[in-house]
């Protein structure tokens, strides 16, 4: 089992949608049995809450349906999953505090560094942003997602 645990501030938008995304990919490739997906956020402000109505929204028009409910990330989020896949730069400096070993440090990846069609150096905070803001952010998720999959299927060779 691969476990992947997407990271965000508040866990209420980007890595909420980035879990019903991977998840996507993984049912669609036929691995949905090889993988654990949860994601976590920073803040622990919106924790048992659903997933902001906006980006619940924009999701239910690509046919996305998010279920999550917000939770802080844990110290044993570090020990018990193999990916780490933060938003920003941000999320990785606020991840690099929280890790107890240094060998956790190789775990923590930014999604956008996965993108193959979209160049940019962040998957956006869309909290105060507009409807093409969330569009945005699914997009830039979808191809992060695709990049991530990949990248995991090629170092781990499970699908073999
Ligand atoms: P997320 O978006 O990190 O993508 O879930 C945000 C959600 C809440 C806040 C900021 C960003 N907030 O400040 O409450």
């Amino acid at each position: 089992m691969i476990s992947v645990l997407f990271v965000c501030l508040g866990n209420i938008c980007r890595s909420p949608m980035a879990e019903v995304v991977f998840n996507h990919i993984i049912n669609k490739n036929g691995f949905e049995n090889n993988f654990l997906v949860d994601s976590a956020g920073l803040i622990d402000i919106h924790e048992g809450e659903k997933a902001d109505y906006r980006m619940r929204t924009h999701a239910e028009k690509r046919n996305y349906c998010i279920t999550h409910l917000s939770r802080p990330i844990k110290t044993a989020d570090f020990e018990h999953f193999d990916y780490i896949i933060a938003m920003d730069d941000q999320n990785i400096r606020q991840l690099n505090k929280l890790i107890t070993n240094k060998e956790q440090v190789s775990k923590i990846h930014k999604a956008s560094d996965f993108c193959s069609i979209i160049k940019d150096t962040r998957v956006p905070d869309p909290y105060y942003g507009t409807d093409a803001d969330f569009e945005y952010v699914i997009d830039i998720l979808e191809d992060a997602c695709e990049g991530l999959f990949h990248f995991i299927d090629n170092n781990q060779r499970v699908f073999i």
